[in-house]
This record gives structure tokens, sequence and C-alpha cells, in this order.
């Protein structure tokens, strides 16, 4: 088992290892919570690994209680984050019971903010269980509702007590929901850590290995900006053209694909641009394709341009795009509107 400190405010251990659903109530004893858990889940995972969960909790002595939502982003919604804080209430949970998210990163999301608002802010522990939530949306305290108007519209920042990784959930993901975890860990290579895409393109691929770097990675970042002031944006490497993509196709295109897509398009026009070594772009070609991912932007300049305008980190008319220099590295530029209209012309032509 690997553990990685994440040295936020409140600081906590991501645990990654294999057969630790088993572990959740003995885990949860050890930091001195006890009381009534509301386990959140969805209608994949809950016939798959809820019964262990509960077990694990009852073993210990915990009240168990559980939600199951119908799987997919459509439930990130107001209806359902209000309907889980009625059943806490109704199930007369206090603020020191514990929220317990298993499964992807809809349900860390919403669980995440129910726990963050439910008595102005409950116990709460993430189980990550696809790969997505593993390297990514478990760490860092995010969490999240869509409206009507967007995606992630209304949220907190809520870092929860312990991430406790158990990458045998793994077997079970659909292919291509492995792929889409896969391009947000090629993802942590491409701004900051040649090492892990020479890992990813050789045989000797470790997945435990694999999510404690991008964990590790992530944590840093972190806590050196928890509130997304600065630094934390790096995790944004292709996001700007990824997010236009989601939002053009309707959300049709999953966020792994779009996200490969941006990076990408982002590495092509800092190649072009002449400020990124070509050897980037000769690396995340072929990572994509082994990992079954796309490479090319089905929409045209001006409608990523449009679409670009409309992203919620845009600030007083400019956008900070993470822009790669190097295999493995990159850096932030604060970009005008005419800077970023030629970065999407050099990204997708
Ligand atoms: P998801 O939660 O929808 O999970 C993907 C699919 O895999 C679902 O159908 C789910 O039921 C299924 N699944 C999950 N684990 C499984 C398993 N072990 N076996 C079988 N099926 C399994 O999506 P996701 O890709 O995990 O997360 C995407 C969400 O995360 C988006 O809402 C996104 O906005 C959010 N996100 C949040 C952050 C953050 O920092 N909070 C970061 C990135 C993404
Ligand atoms: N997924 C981006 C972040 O956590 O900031």
């Amino acid at each position: 088992m690997t553990e990685i400190n994440v040295k936020t405010k409140k600081p906590y251990t991501v645990k990654i290892g294999n057969g630790l659903l088993q572990k959740i109530g003995e885990e949860l004893k050890a930091l001195g919570l006890d009381g009534k858990a509301l386990i959140v889940t969805d209608d994949n995972v809950a016939p798959l690994y809820l019964a262990t969960v509960k077990e694990s909790l009852e073993n210990k002595g915990f009240e168990v209680f559980s939600c199951v939502i119908a799987h997919g982003e459509e439930s990130k919604n107001a209806q359902n984050l209000i309907n889980l804080l009625n059943f806490a209430a109704e199930s007369t949970m206090s603020r020191t019971d514990t929220f317990v998210a298993l499964g992807g990163g809809v349900v860390g999301d919403l669980c995440g903010f129910a726990a963050a608002t439910y008595m102005r802010g409950a116990g709460f522990v993430q189980l990550p269980t696809s790969l997505l939530a593993a390297v990514d949306s478990s760490v860092g305290g995010k969490t999240a509702i869509d409206l009507e108007a967007g995606k992630n519209l209304a949220g907190a920042f809520y870092q929860p007590e312990l991430v406790l990784c158990d990458i045998d959930t793994f077997a079970t993901l659909p292919k291509n929901e492995f792929s889409n975890g896969m391009s947000e860990v090629i993802k942590y290579g491409m701004f900051c850590d040649s090492e892990l895409l020479d890992a990813l393109a050789s045989d000797s691929f470790n997945i435990e290995k694999t999510v404690a770097r991008c964990v590790e990675i992530k944590a840093r970042v972190v806590a050196d900006d928890e509130f997304d002031k600065g630094e934390r944006a790096f995790l944004n490497f292709g996001h700007t053209i990824a997010h236009t993509v989601e939002l053009l196709s309707g959300y049709k295109t999953p966020h792994g694909s779009a996200v490969a897509i941006g990076m990408v398009a982002i590495t092509k026009a800092a190649v072009e641009a002449g400020i990124c070594e070509s050897e980037a772009l000769i690396c995340l070609l072929p990572l994509l394709k082994k990992y079954s991912l796309p490479e090319a932007c089905p929409y045209s300049v001006d409608e990523v341009y449009k679409a670009a305008l409309k992203d919620k980190k845009n600030a007083h008319g400019k956008i900070t795009l993470v822009l790669p220099t190097a295999k493995g590295e990159s850096i932030l530029k604060k970009c005008d509107y005419h800077e970023l209209h030629k970065i999407i012309e050099l990204g997708l032509k």
C-alpha cells in the first residue's frame, strides 16, 4: 500500500492499494470517527461494492445508511443534493457523522458538496472507484453540482478526512472509463513529469505506482494553492479546449476524450509558436493512441474560440492557459482574447 499526505489546511492521507474497501470500518475508527455513516454511491457501483463497504462499517459499530443515485453526470444536480441533505437530516445525522462517497467523480463531487453544506460541514471520506476519481477528483477538495447554466457552477472547497483508493475496483471499470482516467494521468506527465510519460510508454505499467505518482503531484499542487488562486491552474493542462469540445458536443464527448483533444491542440499550438520542443508532441500522440484516446478536434477554430469565451475561468478579459515548453514541462500564461484566438488557430491547424 502507498500512503500520501495532502498538506492542506486540514491535512489528510490518501491510501492506495489492494483490498482497501474491506478495511474502511477500521480506517475510520483509527481516525476517531464513529456514529453514523451515509454511503452515497451510484447504481453501477452499488451492486459491486456497496455490501462490502457496508459490512466493514457495521462490523466496526457504525450505523449505516445508503443512498444510490443513477449513474452519470445528470445526477450531479441540485435536486439530488437536496434529497441527500434531507435524507441525512431524516436519518438524524449530526455534524460528527460521516458522508462516504463510493464511486466515480460524480458521486464524489455530489456527496462532498452535501458533506460540506450539511450542518455547515460534516465528516467526509472518499472511496474512489474510477481511475479518474482516483487520480484527480477525490483529492484536493473541490466539490460541486452542475446548474442548468453549466457544469460545476455551485460548489465548495471541502477536504475529506481520508481518501481510500482500492485499486481492485478498477477491474470492473468499463474500458472507455479507464481511458478517460488515463487522459488525466497523461495530463500530469505532460505538464510536469517526463518520467511518468516514459513509464506510461513502457511495458512495465504499474497501476498502483501510476495512481500514486498522480496523487503525489496533485497533493503538491493543491497544498501550494488550495483555493485555486494561481498554481492550481496547472491541473487544467489541455482543459480550456477540452471544455469547448464538451460544450460543443452537448456533453456527448467524454471528459477524458475532450482532454486528450485539448492536450494535442495546446501542444501543437505551443510547438508551432516556437515555445515548445517538438518532442512533447512526439511523445503525446502515441500515448493517446496506446490508451485509446482521440487526438483530432472535430470543431472549427471559430466554434472553439466562441465556446472558449464562455469558460468560467475567464477573468478581466484574460484566460490563464497552461502552455507546454518541453516534454513534461509547462508554464502558465495569461492570454488576452486575441492571443487565445491565435493559439486555437495554431492548435487546430
Ligand atoms: P463517473 O462518476 O460518472 O464514473 C464513470 C462511470 O463509471 C459511471 O457510469 C460509474 O457508474 C462507473 N463506475 C465507476 N467506478 C466503477 C467501477 N469500479 N466499476 C464499474 N463501473 C464504475 O465519472 P468520473 O469519470 O469518475 O468523474 C467525472 C466527474 O468528476 C465529473 O462530474 C467531473 O466534473 C468531476 N471531476 C471533479 C474533479 C474535482 O476536482 N472535484 C476533478 C475532475 C473531474
Ligand atoms: N481538477 C482540477 C482541480 O482539482 O483543481
